[in-house]
């Protein structure tokens, strides 16, 4: 196994399948499947959830919603999403905890950073809800930020195309697709992998960060093993030695 510990992204938009809108129930279960055959292989997984499929903080802001107010907004889809996930996994028998970063005691643990590890150590699936709990910040930022915490090996960031391109493949016939990048050439390129923050809190760190497409079946598996699927980011000098907490 490459990878032991991974901090898994989806976006919102991953969970309508083909509906446009909310959680498509079979696009949940295939996720489902595919972390279940993640998580019997020994690995300990960890995912935020973005909420876009039910409310998009940046464009309602742009609509006239206060863009702080969009955010929490944005959040609280998050955590509708994560309640969604974790029923598809536990339908699967894969034991979940929510933790969600803004406090609702009644329907998700409370972000704790070392009772988060424990679970995971214990072999439990958690799901970071609500984002960082703070306006402004994407739920890529999230990732990275709970990545670190949590001493993630690796954060795979599931997208609708097989990796990073030079530039939009639906669009360009003549895009390139990268293998490998360094975390400074996404943010020179202005390559829209992730927002900026999010990648130089990778890159501060040296966190790997696998970007690579949902959809193909086995792709997670393929990834933990050490195949070359999707677009590995990582710094100048390789990956990093990491201490675990
Ligand atoms: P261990 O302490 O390692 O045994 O973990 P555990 O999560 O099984 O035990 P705990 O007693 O903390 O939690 C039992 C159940 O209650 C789990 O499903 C938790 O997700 C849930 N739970 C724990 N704290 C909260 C909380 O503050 N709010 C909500 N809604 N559920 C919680």
């Amino acid at each position: 196994m490459k990878y032991k510990r991974i901090l898994l992204k989806i976006s919102g938009e991953a969970m309508m399948g083909d509906q446009g809108y909310g959680v498509d129930p079979a696009t949940v279960d295939f996720i489902a499947k595919e972390i279940k055959e993640a998580v019997s292989m020994g690995s300990e997984l960890a995912i935020v959830i973005g909420g876009g499929n039910i409310f998009r903080g940046v464009e309602a802001s742009v609509k006239g919603i206060e863009r702080a107010s969009a955010d929490y907004m944005g959040m609280l889809a998050t955590v509708i999403n994560a309640l969604a996930l974790q029923n598809y996994l536990e339908k699967y028998s894969i034991p979940t905890r929510v933790q969600s970063a803004i406090e609702m005691k009644e329907l998700a643990e409370p972000y704790i950073r070392r009772k988060a590890i424990r679970h995971l150590e214990k072999g439990r699936t958690v799901i970071f809800a609500a984002g960082t709990g703070n306006p402004y910040f994407t739920t890529d930022t999230a990732a990275s930020l709970r990545a670190m915490e949590i001493s993630a090996d690796v954060i795979l960031k599931a997208t609708k195309v097989d990796g990073v391109y030079s530039s939009d493949p639906f669009k360009d016939p003549s895009a390139k697709k990268y293998n490998t990048l360094s975390y400074i050439d996404v943010l020179k390129k202005g390559l829209s992998v992730m927002d900026s923050t999010a990648i130089s809190l990778c890159m501060d760190n040296n966190l790997p960060i696998v970007v690579f497409n949902l959809k193909g079946k086995g792709n997670i598996r393929k990834i933990i093993e050490g195949k070359k699927i999707g677009t590995l980011i990582r710094g100048d000098n390789g990956t990093r030695t990491k201490k675990r907490h």
